[in-house]
């Protein structure tokens, strides 16, 4: 076991120098990093293929000289923009998602007509194209980066209830339109139906861990999901970990714009 791990980290070690993301501290070391038994919040996969895939980090080091590893998904990876008071409390994010780039200048466009911040969306404060894609099997992808406004993330029970309120309001769409006073209770007898086979034995107890919280949830989902859906954006990514809570607010913002436009 050891040597297979030393192994590794050699290996690791020799991609990171030839091919690196840009420099910052945190960053997860092997793909056995006990960080990535956190599903959905860090990806080795995708901080690997990034790795290897981003030609030239040299920009980004000039213009982000303190990055702190965050979290990883499908596409990203995430950093603390930790330096100056002007970009303190933004993140960086590196995606190879062109989804996010196209949704992302669709949101700062948003943001210009209606001058600065969204309800409901955090806000961007630059979306750059890193390189285009080429021909080259080993490094063949549009990389992006975008600076966003970092939000408090979800606490796990409101993570997983606001996963079953995303699946909820992707089949019901409609009920966006509705009075949430009424719809409330439609969605919590969902998440009844569904929790056995997603729990197992462990469904009551999970209930049990939902019921206190389900109403404030719910209400800040709702508000959230029909901004978007009044927006013209697509819910059908807004689960628990592109969900976190505006600084010094209540408000739910959505943070992965992959799958909004
Ligand atoms: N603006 C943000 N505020 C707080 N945490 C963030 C932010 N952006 C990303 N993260 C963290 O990094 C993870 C990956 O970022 P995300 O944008 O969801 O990437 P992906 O498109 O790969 O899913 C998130 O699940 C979250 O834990
Ligand atoms: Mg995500």
């Amino acid at each position: 076991m050891k040597n297979v791990m030393e192994k590794s980290m050699n290996w690791y070690n020799f991609i990171k120098q030839s091919m690196p993301l840009p420099k910052s501290t945190g960053i997860p070391e092997v793909p056995d990093d006990p960080r990535f038994e956190d599903w959905g919040k860090h990806n080795w996969y995708t901080v690997d293929l990034l790795e290897r895939n981003l030609a030239d980090p040299s920009g980004l080091e000039e213009k982000y000289p303190d990055l702190q590893y965050l979290g990883s998904g499908a596409y990203g990876v995430a950093y603390d923009i930790m330096q100056n008071a002007e970009q303190s409390g933004h993140v960086l994010k590196v995606t190879k998602d062109i989804s996010e780039w196209t949704s992302g200048n669709r949101i700062m466009e948003l943001q210009n007509q209606l001058g600065g911040q969204l309800p409901n969306i955090a806000t961007i404060y630059d979306v750059q194209k890193l390189q285009d894609e080429t021909d080259d099997p080993d490094k063949p992808y549009d990389v992006y980066a975008i600076e966003v406004e970092q939000a408090e993330q979800l606490a796990q029970v409101p993570n997983e209830l606001v996963g079953f309120l995303r699946w909820f309001f992707t089949i019901h769409l409609r009920y966006l339109r509705g009075n949430p006073q009424e719809v409330a209770p439609k969605a919590w007898d969902f998440i009844l139906e569904k929790a056995p086979n997603n729990y197992g034995k462990g469904a009551e107890e999970k209930l049990k861990s939902f019921e206190p919280i389900f109403a404030d949830v719910f209400s800040k989902y709702f508000d959230m999901a029909s901004t978007l859906v009044d927006m013209g954006f697509s819910i059908s990514d807004s689960h628990g970990d592109n969900v976190g809570i505006r600084h010094g607010t209540e408000e739910y913002v959505i943070f992965d714009f992959g799958e909004m436009a």
